[in-house]
């Protein structure tokens, strides 16, 4: 197709129903917007801890009693109960408190057998901790590519477990963007392959209505403040394996026969054996952790409403007048979100555009976060610092260089999200030069986002001369092409 200038494209997208729901690109916006006030909240603070933590925290360091096998018995450790209450939250059998999700996912890896020079599939996309992790146990890092949802690219999942000899897929559910897990299953089983899970960001996140990382042999979730539930510091590593589950108390810390300090527990039997063959890596979660964190697993479910109220209320705001000149991501509709992160790519810029964005918005007081800046530690080439293996991940890159990263702090009011929205459509309008309708669209830019919805469905492609069409229905996808 060439170069039509001043000419609206409408790529009329006879989109699948089970496809039309990734873009969702809202049509009759674009309208104008006056500059928003500056946001003047602070982003970096996290979650409050709610009085009865602070008190159960205070009653710990009262007794002295922080190391979590110092409890006289299970019953009155916190992190036993922690562990109890969490994994009744993740619906699996087993949850042990660790000190963070790195040292969770350090555990799983070792318990699903990942050795010193074995390969492991895992996100070109995700946190550093991933390829470092991976890379501890002196096994070597296989990078997938990302999609524009933002999950893992599958077809080059396959691709890589055809030609890896990976036995291990570490699916990072990076910010909270979930891939399509019956097909992530079928892919495992079919190159021999066992699932772990890094739920760090998922915790709350639910297929088909139930927690995401019941697929996995293993999972690890992260209670670092910015994520669901606040501790500071902490994890939890699950499964619903038992015999995964004694090496994971004994890996974890529990020497000698502190198993039985555990609330729940696997037979034993089994118990007693893996304390003859487990080493101690001494990750444990401490009494205070558990402390702080116990009512935050509780009220989970109660806080994702709120969570997703607001984020809808940002994103309603940022599609209404900056259309499709930025682009949320959404989730499968198999699944329930947790929105406690933004994040959205803006398209038709020039990088030099896309710069002004970064700078307009921030200058406005929404600190968003460029996945490739040269510090990102979410950015694959910035893991090579540390020897991973260089791979080229171009659908990767073309997203992360638009993307962009942004808390969603609970302690905000209601009204803040509209106004971070408006703040972002703004800074999207002014770095297109005021009306993103005149402004240009690059072509390969949206070829690239166009095409992995249409995969299932024939694209059609109509020029028109006329701007100002009716509005396209839902399913028609509107773009400006130079
Ligand atoms: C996707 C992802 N996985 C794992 C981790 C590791 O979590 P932690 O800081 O608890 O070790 C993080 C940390 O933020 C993360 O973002």
């Amino acid at each position: 197709m060439t170069t039509i200038r001043n000419q609206m494209l409408v790529v009329l997208m006879t989109l699948a129903s089970s496809v039309s729901y990734r873009l969702n690109v809202r049509m009759g916006g674009f309208g104008r917007l006056s500059k928003p006030e500056p946001f003047t909240r602070d982003f970096t603070r996290p979650m409050e801890i709610p009085e009865s933590g602070i008190e159960a925290a205070v009653k710990v360091m009262r007794e002295g009693r922080l190391f979590r096998y110092s409890a006289k018995t299970p019953e009155t450790s916190e992190v036993a109960n922690a562990e109890k209450e969490f994994s009744e939250l993740v619906q699996q059998k087993y949850a042990v408190g660790v000190n963070s999700c790195s040292s969770a996912i350090m555990l799983a890896l070792m318990t699903v057998g990942v050795e010193a020079g074995d390969e492991v599939l895992t996100n070109g996309f995700t946190f550093t901790a991933l390829p470092s992790t991976i890379m501890r146990l002196g096994a070597v890092p296989v990078l997938v590519e990302c999609t524009s949802d933002w999950t893992m690219d599958l077809d080059d999942l396959e691709l890589k477990a055809s030609e890896s000899n990976s036995k291990v897929l570490l699916l990072s559910h990076m910010r909270g963007k979930i891939a399509d897990m019956d097909r992530v299953e079928a892919i495992c089983e079919k190159h021999g392959m066992v699932l772990v899970e890094d739920c760090a960001h998922a915790c709350g996140i639910q297929w088909d209505g139930r927690q995401v990382g019941n697929k996995a042999k293993v999972s690890a979730y992260s209670c670092q403040s910015d994520k669901v539930i606040n501790a500071g510091e902490g994890g939890f590593v699950t499964t619903d394996d038992d015999e995964i589950a004694a090496k994971l108390i004994y890996l974890s810390g529990a020497y000698e026969k502190r198993w039985s300090k555990h609330l729940v527990h696997p037979p034993e039997e089994i118990c007693e054996q893996m304390m003859m063959t487990m080493p101690n890596l001494s990750c444990r979660m401490s009494e205070l952790t558990a402390a702080v964190m116990r009512p935050l697993i509780r009220n989970l479910e109660d806080r994702v409403g709120d969570y997703n109220r607001r984020w809808q209320s940002c994103v309603d705001v940022m599609e209404k007048f900056a259309g499709i000149n930025c682009i949320v991501p959404r989730n499968h509709p198999r699944v329930r979100s947790v929105g406690d992160h933004l994040n959205f790519y803006v398209t038709g810029m020039t990088e030099e555009q896309n710069e002004v964005f970064a700078k307009t918005v921030r200058a406005m007081g929404v600190p968003v976060a460029s996945f490739v800046s040269p510090v990102n530690a979410r950015y694959h080439k910035n893991w090579r610092k540390f020897g991973a293996p260089a791979y080229e991940l171009p659908k990767t890159d073309n997203i992360l260089k638009f993307g962009y990263d942004l808390k969603m702090p609970p302690y905000f009011d209601d009204s803040d999200f509209p106004h971070v929205g408006a703040c972002i459509a703004y800074s999207v309008n002014e770095a297109l030069g005021g009306n993103s309708m005149e402004n240009e669209v690059d072509a390969d830019w949206v070829k690239s986002i166009i095409e992995p919805y249409s995969m299932d469905a024939p694209v059609e492609v109509v020029d028109i001369t006329s701007p100002y069409l009716a509005p396209p229905k839902n399913e028609t996808m509107t773009v400006m092409m130079e």
